[in-house]
């Protein structure tokens, strides 16, 4: 099998990126198109209905792009939109949740979980549908942290005012028993290392970015859509608005290279 045309990813700003690196990880021979939406993010405090149009946008300039697949990677979008992306496109599309929270599942001891994201994500439920979906005596501790999304755009990873934000979110669940906790929100794994430190005890920490690759691995084999080697992958990445500080900030943890990045206005 050879597909070599790109994968199209798509967050509501520079977050999705933590995706990005992990498809580079694993998938090399993948082409990738990122489309971040600068212009709106965030979408985090935004209505359900609000972030399905912007989604059936994003999606549709991917598609134009000839994206194979659809990865939506943004849990806000992912938690609120992937039915509605799946029936409006003819590609696969893979979100964050479920693989994520099929980690979770595998990752924890005493059947309690604790989920973190934005107030939007935390606010539909879908990682506790997920949850129990598989496994209806889990325990589900949630919380959303929306001053996480800030302090990680302004690049305080590590920083004492950060540190004391995570504390403050994640007392009441660690209080709760919790051995597992989800990193429900794609900036997220950038404060990985912060929150292990912080938390300081046996807390297993899922990663939706890199779940999410996991899935789209299988999913690419499952539907013949892997592109053969050598495939001169590429990594191009537009944004709907001018970049920010946080694209140095994300592509400096993140080791990310990529040329120039493109302006992609809103249709
Ligand atoms: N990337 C988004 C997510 O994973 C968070 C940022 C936003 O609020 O738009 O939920």
């Amino acid at each position: 099998m050879n597909d070599p045309r790109p994968v199209g990813v798509f967050d509501s700003g520079i977050g999705g990126l933590t995706v990005v690196k992990a498809l580079r990880d694993l998938l090399p021979n993948e082409s990738i198109c990122y489309l971040g939406d600068t212009a709106r993010v965030p979408y985090g405090p935004k209505s359900s209905e609000t972030v399905q149009r912007y989604a059936v946008e994003l999606a549709g300039m991917l598609m134009r792009k000839n994206a194979k697949a659809l990865v939506v990677a943004c849990n806000t979008v992912s938690s609120v939109a992937l039915p509605l992306l799946a029936n409006k496109f003819s590609v696969p599309v893979i979100g964050v949740i479920e693989p994520g929270a099929r980690a979770a599942l595998q990752a924890t001891r005493n059947r309690h979980i604790g989920v973190i994201g934005t107030r939007a994500t935390i606010r539909s439920g879908a990682y506790e549908k997920a949850l129990r979906a598989t496994d209806n005596n889990v325990r589900v501790s949630s919380r959303a942290c929306p001053l996480l999304v800030p302090l990680i755009e302004e690049g305080l990873l590590d920083d004492a005012v950060t540190d004391q934000m995570i504390m403050r979110y994640l007392q009441p669940l660690l209080a709760d028993g919790i051995d597992t906790l989800v990193l429900g929100c794609t900036h997220y794994p950038l404060l990985a290392g912060a929150i292990a430190r912080v938390v300081n005890r046996q807390i297993t920490l899922v990663d939706s970015a890199q779940n999410c690759a996991h899935a789209v691995e299988e999913m690419l084999d499952r539907q013949s859509l892997r592109a053969a080697p050598p495939n001169n992958a590429q990594l191009y990445v537009a944004l709907t608005d001018a970049a920010d500080n946080f694209l140095n900030v994300a592509r400096d943890a993140l080791e990310l290279s990529f040329g120039e990045v493109e302006l992609q206005p809103l249709p």
